[in-house]
């Protein structure tokens, strides 16, 4: 099949594209090179074979050309980060799924799938029960609560503790810019999708490891931000109080999810969470990275958190599982993995350093009191 994958040049993009290739597919990539995430242009790692065409996914001219040329599609290209500009998320990633079913319906084209890139921001804080007043969608926390160091959510009705559950896709409660983005993003590509007879997938993926992701994200996760302190002989930071739990998810599940849903009837107008299945908490994630460069020094508890983090959040992965996907590596599998991709790399020291600094620029590292 012709395949266009947009954002192919990145850190998921390019290890789909690697796979469609292998499978005997012709991949067409349609990516803006976009900074922060390719600096210095066309990526080393862009997968031999593939078409690139440098542009945004807004250009109409260029996505009906590349569409028309197309069997089928991913629709990965994003605008991510933790950054203020609300409209640029979704400028990018709303209106350029919008406009691809535009040009599908309006061309006539007849895509075999369209697998778009939701994410489990989607969710925002998850799912809870209270052992009194049973199922909990929480709201985000007040950051008053935050100043205080009350990191732990408590039931809406009864303040009460509550237990964490594994969260299904039936929950959507975006809190952040980005995650709104991506389940409006996911609305128009499902909604859109059936009425027009295009068969659709979301995949609302978890924290996703290993090699190619962008060390330049101000706000790109554990993975990067501990395996350079700890590469570069420090220990992290854990924010809050380091117990907040996240699942992870390996590259290559990941893409084996992404190539499972390209051709499974059964996936078609669908969401589906693609996760790790386990939680950890920072302080567990960062004892893996710790391991994986044999320093004795565990992550530092200072007060900090970053304003807008979600407490907890495990995705529930049991309708993906009914497909035959699994998580089959681990976040040390991951790990492992991107430090020997950080290997040798130049200016590591500064990278981290002026993330640090923008970070605490935008106001988004806060400290308890
Ligand atoms: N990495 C994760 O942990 C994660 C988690 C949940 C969801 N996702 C989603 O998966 C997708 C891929 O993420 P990634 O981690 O590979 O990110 P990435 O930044 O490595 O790749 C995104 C690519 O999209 C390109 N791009 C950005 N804006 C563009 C535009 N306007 N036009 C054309 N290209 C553009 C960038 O140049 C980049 O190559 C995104 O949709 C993201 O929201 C990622």
């Amino acid at each position: 099949m012709r395949v266009l994958v947009t954002g192919g040049a990145g850190f998921i993009g390019s290890h789909t594209c690697d796979r469609l290739v292998e499978l005997g597919h012709e991949v067409t990539v349609l990516d803006a090179l976009r900074a922060p995430v390719h600096r210095d242009g066309e990526p080393m790692y862009l997968t031999p074979g593939v078409e690139l065409y440098t542009g945004d996914v807004r250009n109409r001219d260029l996505l009906t050309n590349l569409l028309r040329r197309a069997d089928a599609v991913y629709h990965l290209a994003a605008y991510q980060d933790y950054l203020p500009d609300f409209a640029s998320f979704t400028d990018v990633n709303v209106t350029s799924t919008a406009l691809l079913y535009e040009i599908i319906v309006a061309e006539r084209l007849a895509p075999s799938r369209v697998v778009v890139a939701s994410s489990q921001a989607a969710m925002g804080e998850g799912l809870y029960r209270c052992a009194e007043h049973g199922e909990q969608l929480p709201d985000m926390r007040p950051e008053s609560a935050l100043r205080r160091g009350e990191w732990e959510l408590s039931c809406p009705v009864c303040a009460g503790p509550m237990e964490l559950l594994p969260t299904p896709e039936r929950v959507a409660n975006p809190q952040n810019a980005y995650g709104m983005s991506k389940y409006g993003q996911e609305m128009v590509a499902v909604n859109l999708g059936r009425r027009y007879g295009i068969a659709t997938v979301a995949l609302r993926y978890s924290i996703v490891q290993g090699p190619r992701q962008s060390v330049y994200n101000a706000y790109s996760g554990a993975c990067r931000i501990f395996n350079l302190h700890y590469l570069l002989g420090g220990a992290p930071t854990l924010y809050e109080d380091g117990q907040a739990v996240r699942d992870y998810v390996n590259i290559h599940d990941v893409v084996d999810a992404n190539v499972l849903v390209f051709s499974d009837e059964r996936a078609a107008g669908r969401v589906f969470n693609v996760g790790g299945g386990t939680g950890y908490t920072t302080a567990e994630f960062a004892d893996v990275v710790r391991r994986q460069y044999g320093s004795g020094e565990p992550g530092r508890v200072t007060g900090e958190y970053r304003f807008g983090d979600t407490r907890h959040i495990v995705s529930d992965i049991d309708a993906l599982k009914q497909l035959g996907w699994a998580p089959r590596r681990t976040p040390a599998d991951s790990v492992a993995e991107y430090a020997a991709w950080l290997e040798g790399m130049p200016g590591l020291d500064a990278i981290l350093a002026e993330a640090d600094a923008k970070m605490r620029a935008l106001g988004v590292v806060r400290k308890a009191r």
